[in-house]
């Protein structure tokens, strides 16, 4: 009985090593344009967008670069969000090496680049049009009708077949209103509650606004800021303790606890391997994250139970906003027994790391206060097995707005400025 459950979870943990390594692509793209200095540009802005996690995340993928005077047109002249855009539809989906490129059926194909993924494109404005033009050049440009071929190319950088081409072309593809699409204010996102209670995280944002820790997460926008919304339903699920018995200290270290001063996308979440600090953090290890992925999808690790990344409501450098499926619990507050007591801070447990370890008890002792013992956090695997309805729910909720949610990050005008001052 007990060797053979030993032997499950020794299972478990192999296929989520497997599932861990199978996501590392191995190219390192800022290592392989650090090598021709006439990109320096180019790769300081895949660094600073985050482009360059969500390019060593991908296989099958073509990166075209600009050098260093072609850069010169969006670089410095528009803000961050619009050039993350701009470079998003230089991220093609598919291989071309300079031998396929010269040999598109029909001589034209159009291409999905990163920039259709992001849920900001409207349209086919997320597409590529690449065409063997006369003469042995190939033309590139945007999808949209009546767009011109206005970007040649012109050599090869690297080629890692068939997990990543970098063709240099040598001028940027502008896709119509890309560079004009309203620049979101200076403090990223707008209206962080506006867009939480669209995305069916209402309960989430009221106590953001109650606790005033909207205010916390405000100040950090121009840092950045990544923020981890459980849904409506996530507080509802079996074994989330009662958040009216929680000392108002506690609410303000559970929600700040949710949300990083850094800018961290699904890329950069998907290709982490630290443990990371979240806004409560208050010494070395405490109130620490950490990750892991199956396949396309993020898993949170609280080191009380694991947390999936759903959707991403919002995604404006430097700030990006997703939903969760469960509610993070720390164990610093939730590893003992969630009783009112003053000081949350004692918890000699083993700090959580991203190998969990294969033995079914993780904290040393899980919450006391819920009959329903939360989950076993050693498997991606978890989520879904330990409270069955509440995240089938939450994941058609969560497919159903996502739609609606990303359209909407689009019109949001209010800005956060307003939002704090309402408070
Ligand atoms: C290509 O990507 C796979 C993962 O999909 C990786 O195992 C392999 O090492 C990569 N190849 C090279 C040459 O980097
Ligand atoms: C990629 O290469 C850069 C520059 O050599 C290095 O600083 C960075 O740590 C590398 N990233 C990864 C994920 O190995
Ligand atoms: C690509 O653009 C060229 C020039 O505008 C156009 O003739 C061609 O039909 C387009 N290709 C596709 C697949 O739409
Ligand atoms: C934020 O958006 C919500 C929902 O759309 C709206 O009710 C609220 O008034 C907005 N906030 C501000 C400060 O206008």
């Amino acid at each position: 009985m007990a060797s053979s459950s030993r032997a499950l979870s020794l299972l478990a943990f192999t296929l989520l090593l497997l599932a861990v390594l199978s996501t590392v692509s191995g190219h390192n793209i800022t290592q392989i344009l650090s090598e021709s200095p006439e990109y320096s540009s180019f790769n300081s802005y895949l660094s600073q967008t985050k482009l360059a996690d969500e390019i060593n995340s991908r296989t099958t993928i073509t990166l075209l670069v600009l050098n260093n005077g072609a850069m010169s047109s969006l670089a410095g002249k528009h803000p961050l969000s619009v050039v993350k855009n701009a470079l998003s539809l230089l991220v093609l989906l598919d291989y071309y090496d300079p031998v396929k490129l010269h040999k598109i059926s029909q001589g034209t194909t159009l291409t999905t680049t990163l920039y259709q993924t992001t849920g900001n494109a409207p349209g086919n404005l997320g597409f590529v049009n690449i065409t063997d033009l006369k003469g042995g050049k190939v033309g590139f440009g945007s999808a949209a009708p009546g767009s011109k071929l206005a970007s040649t190319y012109t050599k090869l950088v690297k080629q890692i077949p068939y997990n990543i081409s970098v063709l240099e072309i040598d001028a940027p593809i502008i896709a119509p209103g890309i560079l004009t699409a309203p620049a979101p204010s200076a403090d990223g996102l707008n209206n962080i509650t506006g867009l939480l209670e669209k995305a069916g995280c209402k309960t989430f944002a009221n106590l953001l606004v109650t606790s005033g820790v909207l205010k916390t997460y405000v100040s950090t926008v121009e840092k950045g800021l990544t923020v981890f919304a459980p849904s409506d339903e996530a507080f509802k699920a079996e074994g989330v303790p009662d958040l009216t018995k929680l000392t108002q200290a506690e609410v303000v270290s559970l929600l700040e606890y949710h949300a990083l001063a850094e800018y961290k996308p699904k890329g950069s979440l998907k290709t982490n391997k630290e443990a990371i600090s979240t806004l409560a953090t208050n010494g070395a290890g405490k109130y620490d994250l950490t990750t892991s992925t199956s396949g396309d999808e993020v898993i949170l690790h609280t080191g009380i139970g694991p947390s999936r990344l759903a959707d991403t409501v919002g995604d404006e450098t430097p700030v990006v906003i997703f939903t969760v499926d469960q509610v993070l619990l720390p164990t610093e507050l939730f590893g003992k027994s969630p009783a009112p007591a003053p000081a949350p801070e004692p918890v000699s447990g083993p700090t959580p790391s991203p190998a969990k370890s294969p033995s079914p008890a993780e904290a040393p002792s899980p919450v006391a206060a819920s009959p329903p013992a939360p989950p076993v956090d050693d498997s991606p695997e978890g989520a879904p097995s330990d409270s069955p309805t509440s995240s089938e729910d939450s994941n058609a909720k969560n497919a159903a707005f996502h739609v609606s949610a990303s359209a909407y990050v689009t019109t949001v005008l209010v800005t956060l400025a307003a939002t704090s001052l309402l408070l």
